[in-house]
């Protein structure tokens, strides 16, 4: 009885408690609020719409070789078999080179490249933004072209392992583009600074040798908000340089990041657009551990050359039928559209002398040797 006539004594401290968390919450909604307002570009990454008008293509699809190059197309005289085996409605060919470069007589042994090189090329530093900004410029003009329903990215020292045909029936059977992509947790290159617009958990790596089906190549073209991100936080650190001295000390301390080794995945990643890969590259490399710090930032492709392009080695690499992602403990077995398919349609880094090599073992087609007649024995350099 008492109990129920009693003030309790706590009472009023309990009201003025809720009174007080009810301002504080409403202040913080009002504030979060206006947080967001000021700065829009923080609380929305809203994935690109692709451009659907241009998706509905119902003619002869074709494959867009698109050539990254420092300057000329040394396996040129590979390539020109290659695509002389290959009706020319299924393909077309895109080069980015450097500015002022031309593709004619005087420079390449094939037609198939005469003026295929971008009208509007740039300067392209290796491992810098501008070399995304070149891919970009490929992927751009090749999207011109509707019939564009894949597009390979190549290097200039790229060599085609299986005639056309096959490599076309391969990438037209997949819905899916091949883009390798992981997590790799020991990677230092996420720069915080990124947040939120990039968070973490969106961070990739993979080989910048890409193979892609169009509505993900217009994703490439049309990102501006994360390119914009990775051109201020993703940047190269300058190579040691003896000549430097104590400056390397300082110039070691800055964020390393290698901008096309995670541009194109994050960016798939941040579209949710990962379901929609075969998450390998299509383009084999060696990789040669053992060379030291002080070359480079470590790590380099090892050069096929004449002497190690045989038969045996090229069909060891044509055998190989999954891949083994260390750091996700992810075992990749190679797929086109479901069925068992070889990992490996390229690769690199191939010498004219290992391009030689294949090409006269019919690898990209039948060999013709008096097409090889017209060319300068002089510049084969084996
Ligand atoms: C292309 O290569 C495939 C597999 O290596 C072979 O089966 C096919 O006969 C070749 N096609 C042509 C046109 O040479
Ligand atoms: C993929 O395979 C399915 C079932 O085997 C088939 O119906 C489809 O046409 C194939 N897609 C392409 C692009 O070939
Ligand atoms: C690997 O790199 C080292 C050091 O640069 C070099 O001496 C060696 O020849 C390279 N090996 C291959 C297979 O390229």
């Amino acid at each position: 009885m008492t109990k129920k006539s009693q003030p309790i004594p706590g009472r009023h401290v309990i009201w003025f408690g809720w009174k007080l968390l009810i301002i504080l919450s409403v202040s913080l909604c009002v504030l979060a609020l206006l947080r967001l307002q000021s700065q829009p570009d923080v609380s929305s990454y809203s994935p690109s719409i692709s451009r659907l008008s241009r998706d509905n293509f119902n003619g002869h699809p074709k494959i867009a070789f698109l050539f990254l190059a420092r300057r000329d197309l040394p396996l040129d005289f590979l390539w020109a078999t290659f695509f002389e085996n290959a009706d020319v409605a299924s393909f077309s060919v895109y080069i980015h080179s450097e500015p002022g470069f031309v593709f004619d007589e005087s420079s390449t042994r094939s037609h198939f490249f005469y003026n295929r090189q971008l009208p509007n090329c740039i300067k392209v530093g290796w491992g810098e933004s501008s070399m995304i900004v070149a891919e970009r410029l490929l992927f751009e003009a090749a999207l011109g072209d509707p019939a564009n329903q894949r597009f390979v990215l190549l290097s200039d020292s790229c060599a085609p392992l299986y005639n056309f045909s096959y490599i076309y029936s391969y990438l037209m059977a997949s819905p899916r583009s091949f883009v390798d992509s992981f997590l790799d947790t020991k990677d230092n290159r996420y720069n915080s600074k990124m947040f939120p617009i990039v968070p973490k958990e969106k961070w990739r790596k993979g080989s910048q040798w890409i193979s892609l089906i169009r509505s993900h190549a217009e994703v490439i073209v049309d990102d501006e908000v994360i390119f914009s991100i990775f051109r201020k936080f993703c940047k190269r650190r300058p190579p040691l340089e003896a000549s430097k001295g104590k400056l390397n000390l300082k110039l070691q301390k800055q964020h390393n990041c290698i901008p096309d080794e995670h541009f194109v995945q994050t960016l798939l990643a941040m579209n949710e657009l990962e379901h929609e890969l075969e998450r390998r590259t299509l383009t084999y490399t060696v990789w040669n551990l053992s060379a030291t710090k002080m070359e480079n930032e470590g790590w380099h492709p090892v050069t096929f050359n004449y002497a190690n392009a045989g038969p045996q080695e090229i069909m060891e690499i044509k055998a190989i039928n999954h891949v083994y992602y260390e750091t996700e403990y992810r075992t990749e077995w190679c797929r086109s559209n479901f069925t068992s398919v070889p990992c490996f349609l390229f690769a690199r880094k191939f010498s004219r002398g290992a391009a030689m090599r294949i090409l006269s073992e019919g690898v990209v087609g039948p060999f013709d040797a008096s097409a090889l007649l017209n060319y300068t024995p002089m510049i084969w350099g084996f």
